[in-house]
């Protein structure tokens, strides 16, 4: 896997408009395809050797999903059409009519607290998994599930570090410099 730094580095001469087309095709993609696959996984290993855990399991991963489909949704359906509307106007030379929701502080700070909420129930199924180490004795598919948390934590850090410290800056930026009121 490319590291995230280098990654990040790739990504930074990006214009806003192909990072949001990014984001949404690798991570978002990503969150979707993988999401329901773990719920699944979950729902078979109830009755394995690590029942408790897998309980205690599903009910934070649960929680991480409710709020994790309306967040892509904020994202995909508000935020996002209205970074692209941004870029657009910038290439066309074009007004941008200011959004219903006014300034983009207030949506993206809301956005940002809410990448922290899902940090906070993941870095708990961190804890309750041993940094998803499966006990050596646990069954396969126990295994298995816990290598997908890791993959999907790590994914959801690198996507979460590029929107906060990337996407929304140059959002930010260009809303300034289009003096958007
Ligand atoms: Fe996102
Ligand atoms: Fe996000």
């Amino acid at each position: 896997m490319i590291q995230s730094e280098e990654y990040f580095e790739m990504l930074k001469p990006w214009n806003l408009d192909d990072l949001v087309d990014h984001i949404m095709n690798t991570h978002h993609a990503y969150l979707k395809a993988n999401y329901p696959l773990i719920l699944k996984l979950i729902d078979k290993l109830e009755n394995t050797t690590q029942s408790d855990v897998i309980k205690e399991i599903k009910t934070l991963f649960t929680e991480f999903t409710d709020d994790l489909a309306i967040h892509l949704v904020k994202e995909e359906e508000v935020l996002f059409p209205y970074f692209k509307k941004l870029a657009e106007s910038k290439s066309a030379g074009s007004k941008v009519e200011a959004a219903n929701f006014g300034s983009l502080s207030r949506p993206i700070e809301m956005m940002e607290e809410e990448h922290d909420d899902s940090h906070h129930i993941m870095d708990r199924i961190k804890e309750l998994t041993n940094n998803f180490t499966a006990p050596q004795d646990a069954e396969p598919s126990i295994h298995f599930l816990y290598f997908k948390l890791k993959e999907f934590d790590d994914d959801l850090e690198t996507h979460h570090e590029l929107e906060n410290n990337l996407l929304f800056t140059k959002a930010s930026v260009l809303e300034k410099e289009l003096e958007i009121k």
